[in-house]
């Protein structure tokens, strides 16, 4: 896909989500922790551009996408639709070129489950009325039913006047899936947001679901932002249309680039890890070691100094529990938040970081603490 600044739907910079979580009432009496759900993202979304997010739970994915759609306040950055920044549009401030209520309408999601967002008392008919009548005021009833029964036969629900007087429990997961599809489609959106829209449906619904969205992304000329656990998934949602992968780690977007460079020739070690753990890839260079050295994932309250990785990465030298990677070009299209893609970087020089290295350090940290203790207990 070739693509300009001009066609930038969706611009995030420097992006940070933190929340405060409260753990009880004894916090009453202390500082709240605070979430690093999302830090230091950049990410422009273009038209027609499908983008899939991944990484393991609690990475920040559905925060991120949240905050592409304006569905979450970032705490730092900016989000921009067009130019126009979403949250001065909402809070009335600066000069606005975009109303807040087009933004809405140019934003849309899908979730998971669709059965939770389709009001279980309302027939299909009723239910895809609803946005026509917010958002396209000029439409005439024959004229928004037409537009329904149009769109029900279009993803395949044939013959739509009997799917349009169904209510949603008449309905299998695959048929509310596409119910909601076609809601967020009605409004003409520019961007939609798919969280995890088709992990609830089975693997051979999947492939249809994603085959659909790729058929209604070309003729209604929508950007959707894809995000999903199973790499798998979104290297079949992009590949086909030139998008993007990109990778989260602990609040971090670790690396982006295109569909086949990440699923062929990642460099961040943590998408070396998650492509090592997807069965349709394991032919690729594959070793017989997990390519991690720990299976727990830092605690996002207390993230990891230096590079967030290091704690797991098989390739951690020293200072990468001092210093943060920038995001490095690879490619054009390819970035990544790591050091080795340098070729003349302080890393090289530095010591390695093993399981036998850092249980050393850890001994000699509590033996300092021990040594600090015993001598404050001795009254020094
Ligand atoms: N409203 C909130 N208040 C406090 N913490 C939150 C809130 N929403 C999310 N978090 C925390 O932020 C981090 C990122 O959560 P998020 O839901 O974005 O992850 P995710 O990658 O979508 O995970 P999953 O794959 O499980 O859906 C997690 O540690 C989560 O517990
Ligand atoms: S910067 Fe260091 S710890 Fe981080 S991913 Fe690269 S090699 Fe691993
Ligand atoms: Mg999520």
């Amino acid at each position: 896909m070739s693509s300009t600044d001009d066609d930038v739907v969706l611009s995030m910079q420097d992006v940070e989500v933190h929340f405060e979580q409260s753990t009880g009432f004894l916090d009453m009496f202390s500082e709240p922790d605070t979430v690093n759900a999302v830090d230091g993202v950049s990410l422009d979304i273009h038209e027609n551009e499908v983008i899939a997010l991944v990484g393991e739970s609690g990475c920040g994915k559905t925060t991120l996408g949240k905050t592409a759609i304006g569905l979450q306040r970032p705490t730092g950055g900016s989000v921009e639709y067009r130019g126009q920044d979403i949250w001065e549009a909402k809070d009335g401030r600066g000069e606005i070129e975009i109303p807040h209520r087009d933004i809405r309408q140019a934003l849309q999601i899908i979730h998971q489950d669709p059965g939770s967002a389709l009001n279980p008392n309302r027939k299909v008919l009723t239910i895809l009325e609803s946005p026509l009548k917010k958002w396209q005021k000029h439409l005439s009833k024959p004229d928004r039913i037409a537009r329904i029964l149009g769109m029900l036969e279009r993803v395949g629900m044939a013959p739509p006047d009997d799917y349009a007087y169904r209510y949603p429990h008449q309905l299998s997961g695959g048929e509310k899936q596409r119910v909601a599809l076609i809601r967020a489609l009605l409004m003409n959106p520019d961007l939609i947001l798919a969280d995890e829209a088709i992990s609830a449906l089975d693997v051979s619904l999947r492939i249809e679901m994603m085959d659909l969205l790729h058929e209604l992304q070309a003729q209604f000329n929508t950007s959707f932002l894809f995000i999903s656990h199973d790499f798998s998934n979104a290297r079949y949602i992009t590949e086909k249309v030139g998008g993007r992968i990109g990778v989260m780690y602990l609040g971090e977007l670790v690396e982006i680039g295109s569909a086949k460079e990440i699923a062929e020739n990642p460099q961040h070690p943590y998408t070396k890890a998650l492509r090592w753990a997807t069965p349709d890839f394991q032919s690729i260079g594959r070793t017989d070691q997990m390519p991690i050295r720990k299976i727990d994932i830092p605690d996002p309250v207390n993230p990891p100094s230096g590079c967030r990785f290091h704690t797991r990465c098989p390739e951690a030298h020293e200072t990468c529990a001092t210093t943060a990677p920038d995001t490095f070009e690879v490619t054009e299209t390819q970035s990544t938040r790591c050091f080795r893609v340098l070729e003349d970087h302080e890393y090289w020089e530095s010591p390695e970081i093993t399981d036998e290295s850092e249980s050393e350090s850890e001994e000699a940290g509590a033996g300092a603490d021990d040594a600090t203790s015993e001598s404050e207990a001795a009254g020094d």
